[in-house]
């Protein structure tokens, strides 16, 4: 949560910060800052609310100088204010600083500073890090910009810095600049991500890359405990006791044209319109006709390690979990591996007994998640093997995981997931055919999986035709005050999804549930003021819900039914239903969710919410 950017070089800094936010705005919307420097002087605009408040402020007063630092805030410590809004100022004034994450002892350190005679003028825990810093300056001579590069790392401010550093309690990632040093920035990181852009106009510091996508083209991803120096001449990375770290830049994947809207009225629904082509990536390359199987490049274990797993646990929170629970049915039917899917944030601090051959794999878009990063932490000290399916490369899950499979659904910025999702299920499919492959199951299984998920593109293609329905059935539910969402087997966690996408950017009450224990209370919600969606698609236990169907009938529930193509019998009992093309049960989930999204997206159109940054949300979770 919170995004950060940093830029000194030729060009002027205020365009390439904003823009920066732009394109971090996922990550937190409360408000947003910069601070520039130029003629040693700081420049600082602040502003509740949007990026665009922020822009507007600019336009009044620009901000001159070719070095300064911006911030796009999701608010821990204070409500989402002026004051509140970073960057915060150190000491006199001539010091800012923005910061990502949660500095845990920041009561105590703001005690002792009022104490020592520092005035505090916002509620966060950020502030007290600049005036930490001011104070560690002050103690140490001040020296004047080296001439010499390497002497850098020996430079006041990096060592006023790292000393304040080593007081705070938390996480951060943080960057620093000095109206004193006009040359440099400081940028340091623990437990929050942070990279160092390098490009054609000069160097760069943001969250995640998508910041600098089109600005730098190598990128280089700080590790905990590490600092960073940029100036205009070059950039160093240091360790915790300001050492030089060499470090080989990466290329940054994503192109420009993926971070935009294109044609789109929302990222969301660019997103959804994208699950075709992202299944296409996800898919390419790893199934393999020959083994009728599939295969992963970066798995990093041994076939016996990966035969002698007896059990796997995969950890993860909101939407990346509910895919966790159709990975646990899957896994469960082609590879007979016993599977658990625990929340991120239970797991961490739980003790399950958990033997040797125990598989955990996370499974992340962002790759950032605070509690998901903590669980796989934990693991790994236990020595368990741990795998993560992410889509951020370079993310500090996707670092930290013994191995792992990127999903390829390339940048998704609505903060409500859909791609991600699709891809993490076809993932999870071809690892349960993966490991299914390694145990009993048989050629011609593994033949008909492979055409199968082959398939599955087109059918999601197809799938986007019932547009036009879903938007009419939003018209008429638009107004409903709770949604019930209801599935069996491999369609109970699309229920879930689908609650939840409808929960958090329509604003509207919204519970999943197995259809069957309806009947041991959530039944008691059902009126005609309550809409209940069936997942319908033919299968094994087809008559089962439909008897689930008919009790919600009875009680005057309206239903609006997921069926398959040309399932009249569905058609003659539901208020409403959503075509979708059939594929074997196991993918269905794929086809299934993709009207969720959409009714969730028109339902909150519908309500005049912001369907991409819904209130009190963050993209990314990056604190516990
Ligand atoms: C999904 O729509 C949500 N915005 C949220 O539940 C998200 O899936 C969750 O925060 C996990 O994020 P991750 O996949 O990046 O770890």
């Amino acid at each position: 949560m919170c995004g950060i950017v940093g830029y000194v070089g030729t060009q002027d800094a205020e365009p390439i910060l904003v823009e920066g936010l732009r394109r971090l705005e996922y990550r937190g919307y409360d408000s947003a800052g910069l601070v520039t420097i130029s003629n040693r002087r700081l420049h600082l605009r602040k502003q509740a609310g949007r990026i665009q408040d922020l822009a507007r402020v600019l336009r009044d007063r620009p901000a001159p100088g070719d070095l300064g630092i911006s911030h796009t805030r999701w608010a821990t410590h204070g409500p989402a204010n002026d004051i509140n809004a970073h960057p915060h100022l150190g000491g006199d004034g001539t010091l800012a600083v923005v910061h990502n994450g949660v500095i845990e002892n920041y009561a105590p350190l703001r005690r002792q500073l009022e104490r020592d005679g520092y005035v505090f003028k916002s509620d966060t825990d950020t502030e007290v890090i600049a005036h930490l810093i001011d104070q560690n300056l002050r103690k140490s001579e001040p020296r004047e910009t080296p001439s010499d590069w390497v002497e850098w790392t020996s430079h006041d401010l990096v060592e006023a810095v790292s000393t304040t550093l080593a007081q705070l309690k938390g996480t951060y990632g943080l960057a620093v600049v000095s109206a004193r040093y006009p040359d440099m920035i400081v940028g340091a990181r623990l437990g929050s991500p942070l990279v160092v852009g390098v490009g054609e106009t000069g160097h760069f510091l943001a969250s995640d890359p998508s910041a600098l996508v089109g600005m730098a083209d190598k990128v280089v991803y700080l590790q905990d405990y590490q600092l960073c120096v940029l100036t205009r001449n070059g950039w160093h990375i240091l360790d915790q006791d300001r050492g030089r770290v060499e470090v080989a830049l990466e290329t940054i994947q994503w192109q420009e044209s993926q971070t935009d809207k294109g044609n789109f009225e929302h990222y969301m629904l660019k997103e959804i319109y994208e699950q075709p082509e992202a299944l296409e990536n996800a898919l390419r390359g790893r199934l393999n006709d020959a083994d009728a199987s599939a295969h992963f490049g970066g798995l990093n274990l041994d076939t016996q390690q990966i035969r002698r797993a007896d059990r796997i646990i995969l950890t993860a929170c909101g939407t990346s979990y509910n895919a966790g629970l159709v990975g646990e049915y899957l896994i469960e039917e082609f590879a007979r591996i016993p599977v658990e899917v625990e929340y991120a944030s239970e797991f961490r601090y739980r003790n399950p007994p958990i033997d040797r051959n125990t598989i955990v794999l996370a499974i992340t878009q962002s790759g950032e998640t605070a509690d998901t990063l903590a669980a796989l932490r934990e693991s790994k000290r236990k020595g368990h093997p741990t795998l993560a399916l992410c889509n951020v490369v370079g993310s500090s899950i996707a670092r930290e995981a013994d191995g792992g499979v990127y999903l390829h659904a390339g940048p998704e910025i609505g903060v409500a997931s859909t791609k991600a999702f699709t891809n993490q299920v076809a993932v999870l499919t071809m690892l349960a055919l993966y490991l299914g492959r390694m145990r009993h199951l048989s050629s011609l299984q593994g033949t008909a999986m492979v055409r199968d998920l082959r398939a599955l593109p087109d059918a999601v293609r197809r799938t986007l035709g019932c547009h036009e329905t879903v938007r009419r059935i939003a018209e008429r539910y638009c107004q409903v005050n709770n949604f019930l969402y209801l599935g069996r087997q491999y369609h109970y966690p699309v229920a879930l999804e689908g609650a939840l996408k409808l929960k958090e950017i329509s604003y509207i009450h919204a519970e999943g549930y197995p259809a069957a224990e309806m009947k041991h209370g959530p039944i008691a919600l059902v009126d005609e003021e309550t809409p209940s969606v069936f997942l319908m698609p033919r299968g094994p236990i087809f008559d089962k819900v439909m008897s689930n169907l008919e009790e919600v009938k009875a009680r005057g529930g309206p239903v609006i039914a997921i069926a398959c193509e040309g399932d009249e019998e569905v058609a003659a009992r539901a208020d409403e239903v959503i075509y979708v093309p059939e594929v074997p049960e196991y993918l269905q989930p794929i086809i299934s969710v993709v009207p969720l999204q959409l009714l969730a997206y028109h339902i909150a159109l519908l309500r005049g919410c912001d369907v991409d940054k819904p209130r009190n949300l963050a993209k990314s979770v990056t604190v516990e």
